[in-house]
């Protein structure tokens, strides 16, 4: 069985931090969203999978290599932005050695989708497409579907106006799909699965759709992306924290789990970590300073008494002493923010320094 996974969207809503680097190597509780989605892959008995890459190939493969989790890893690299159809089709020759149906999947979701569950419910339809579908209370900046009772799809809308569906059923973003799609896509052509292949198919009859509850997220803003690690930690490493290799903690230090501590990390005197808070390798935090609800990338180095909340800070950015980082923020990769600065909904481009306090919405670029 196969698995061709979506790798190469610009991750837009994420930047600054994906101008360094795609949105399926942001890590979730520690390790790339890749990582996790890959992982669950071959548990379910995928031997190939087939990354479709773009924007950051380069990261993603040098990352990844040929084989993981027992794996092969293959690359199909377009030369432009082909949209959520193209990538297909362009991976058709490392598709159509066999002709079994294959996986496809958003990389950018996070979820606890049985893969194994909608081949099974794929094949006892007759299906060309299944779709896993998902429950949210705001479907508009999803694609929407509306049931013929249980399983056919009727209608497939993306990204619909609030008036145009009444139907709370998302596209999750992970479908099967049989090899006659393949024939519906134009060559080297950007096309939307989703606004030029599902709407058609649903009017045929051919599209079916499978509920899945438990854990989903689209990490694509901001908010998502910190409810998704929240929803990782809080599986592994609920009651007791993760801790990585080489770690400095003060035994006067606190941890309130869940909390994820990466390799190499320094925690001073103080200091508290958590809940849900993941620290990456080769982070130093210094005494009496506070990190809640957020993700602190590799090399960050925190200075005593500052706190973070609800915020992402990127790989290597220094906070200095007495700073705050509040609801809302990014922290760009290198950034400096020198002490006492307060910062609250900033996003701040890689490589800047902040000298004073800003706590409207706003980017300093
Ligand atoms: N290779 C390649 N080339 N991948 C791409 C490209 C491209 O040109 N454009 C986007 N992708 C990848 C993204 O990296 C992501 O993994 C996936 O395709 C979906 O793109 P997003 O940009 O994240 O789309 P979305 O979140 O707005 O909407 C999609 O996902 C929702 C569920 O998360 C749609 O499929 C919706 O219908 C769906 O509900
Ligand atoms: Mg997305």
């Amino acid at each position: 069985m196969k698995a061709l996974i979506l790798a190469g969207g610009f991750g837009t809503r994420l930047r600054p931090l994906s101008c360094t680097r795609p949105k399926l190597m942001f890590p979730v509780a520690n390790r790339p969203l890749l990582d996790w989605i890959m992982e669950s892959l071959s548990r379910k008995g995928v031997k190939t999978v087939i990354l479709a890459v773009n924007y950051g190939a380069d990261i993603l493969s040098r990352y990844f290599g040929k084989s993981k989790f027992g794996m092969n890893i293959l690359y199909s690299r377009e030369n432009k932005p082909l949209g959520t159809g193209g990538p297909i089709k362009k991976a058709e020759d490392l598709l159509n050695d066999d002709e079994e149906p294959f996986f496809v999947l958003n990389g950018d979701v996070l979820s606890s989708i049985d893969y194994a569950v909608l081949l099974r419910f794929h094949r006892a339809n007759g299906a060309q497409v299944t779709i896993a579908l998902h429950e949210v209370e705001n479907p508009s900046r999803f694609g929407v579907v509306e049931l013929n009772g249980e399983s056919q799809i009727l209608r497939f809308v993306e990204k619909p106006r609030l008036e145009e569906t009444s139907s709370k059923l998302i596209n999750a973003g992970v479908y099967v799909l049989d090899h006659s799609v393949l024939d519906l896509i134009t060559p080297e052509a950007k096309v939307s699965m989703e606004r030029d292949i599902f709407p058609t198919l649903a009017s045929k009859g051919r599209l079916y759709g499978q509920r899945f509850d438990g854990l989903w997220t689209d990490i694509g803003t901001p908010g998502d992306y910190l409810l998704a690690n929240t929803a990782m930690l809080n599986i592994i490493a609920k009651d007791r924290p993760l801790i990585g290799k080489d770690v400095e903690i003060s035994s006067e230090a606190k941890i309130v789990p869940p909390v994820v501590i990466g390799d190499e990390v320094i925690i001073e005197r103080d200091a508290c970590i958590g809940p849900n808070a993941a620290v990456g390798d080769n982070v130093t935090v210094r005494g009496g300073s506070k990190i809640a609800n957020s993700i602190v990338f590799p090399r960050a180095w925190i200075d005593s008494s500052t706190s973070v909340k609800n915020a992402i800070i990127g790989e290597s950015a220094i906070l200095g002493r007495w700073v705050k980082i509040e609801e809302g923020c990014i922290v760009g990769d290198h950034v400096i923010i020198n002490d006492d600065v307060t910062l609250a909904h900033v996003k701040v481009c890689p490589s800047k320094e902040v000298e004073e306090s800003i706590t409207q919405p706003s980017t300093v670029m």
